[in-house]
């Protein structure tokens, strides 16, 4: 039997750095789904004595290294386990976008893995799925599917949802505000593998001193972000994660031993976006996750921002965007 279900890469706009064991957040996060950005899995019943990964042809395809098939494959091994999937499967995965231009792909990959799961114990094992508590009803189910997803990779719980997610403890929820269908575009500043792994910098920022009262200064910004997009107050919205971001790479910087993702081009791209808000009094929202790239939202109606900033950026540097 074959399964296959997909899930979006998500960019977190309050974000999750910090964390205990099975990935519970220092702090609650917000995102905004990528619907551009997705992960195909799918899994497949076979004869042999292991389960085993493959690159789904595709597009762009991927390829994981062994470390992470190994990774990949260990969460798989839990889930069959949670859900009481028998047997030995193969593992395909691919991504509708190059896995080597610096956007995440863990988020999705890890949820589109645990979807699959879940869509694979529908047809099968529903019994197994209600025991476990899920209703059975994949609307209903999400939020609590995500508490599984998150052990894979924490903000791969945040994936499980069309636009706005929030995640707090040891599951995320599906938000809604009234802004939707946002244009993004990624800037990429730096292509290629991070020297050290978002999963890593959770350790490290534990050494900063302004990990103290990090917890706090971050829900504050998710209470005010949240009215912010609900009043419609996009600048209030834009200075929010504005300094948001920067708070985590500050982080970063005065982690002992100190590390960090912003390079020239970061801070040159994030200086083109300033200068398009000082000029016409708006732009687009503006992050950065862990890596040198920078994330730009535009509202449906900054189509002709989008166009300008994307044209002027593209010179020098690669986008990746929805138009
Ligand atoms: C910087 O979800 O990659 O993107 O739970 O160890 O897999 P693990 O970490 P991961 O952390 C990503 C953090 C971030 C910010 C965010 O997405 O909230």
């Amino acid at each position: 039997m074959k399964i296959k279900a997909t899930a979006p890469s998500n960019i977190a706009l309050i974000k999750y750095m910090g964390k205990e064991a099975y990935n519970i957040p220092a702090n609650a996060s917000l995102s905004y789904s990528l619907p551009h950005l997705v992960t195909t899995v799918e899994i497949e019943t076979h004869n042999e004595e292991q389960d085993q990964w493959e690159a789904l042809p595709g597009e762009y395809g991927v390829q994981l290294s062994e470390a992470g098939q190994s990774r990949y494959l260990k969460f798989f091994e839990k889930l069959k386990n949670e859900f009481g999937m028998k047997g030995y499967f193969v593992v395909r995965s691919t991504n509708n976008f190059p896995s080597d231009c610096g956007l995440a792909s863990s988020a999705s990959s890890f949820a589109a893995l645990t979807k699959a799961c879940y869509e694979y114990s529908l047809a099968n094992n529903l019994e197994s799925l209600k025991d476990l508590g899920f209703a059975g009803v994949p609307e209903k189910d999400m939020s609590f599917l995500s508490s599984f997803s998150r052990q894979g990779s924490g903000s791969s719980c945040r994936s499980l949802f069309d636009s706005w997610a929030v995640w707090e403890q040891d599951h995320a929820r599906a938000e809604s505000f009234p802004y939707q269908n946002l244009l993004h575009l990624a800037v990429i500043a730096e292509e290629g593998k991070k020297e050290v792994s978002s999963s890593e910098a959770h350790q490290r920022v534990r050494s900063s001193l302004l990990m103290e009262g990090r917890t706090k200064r971050a829900e504050e910004r998710l209470i005010k972000l949240s009215s912010a997009l609900n009043e419609q107050n996009w600048e209030a919205a834009y200075e929010i994660c504005w300094a948001e971001f920067w708070d985590m790479h500050a982080l970063f910087e005065t982690s002992n031993p100190s590390f960090g993702y912003m390079n020239p081009s970061s801070l040159e791209i994030l200086e083109v976006v300033k200068g398009y808000w000082k000029s016409h009094n708006d732009g687009p929202l503006v992050t950065m996750d862990a890596g040198p790239n920078v994330h730009l939202l535009f509202r449906p109606d900054q189509r002709e921002a989008f166009s300008n900033i994307k044209e002027s950026l593209e010179a020098k540097f690669k986008v990746w965007g929805l138009s």
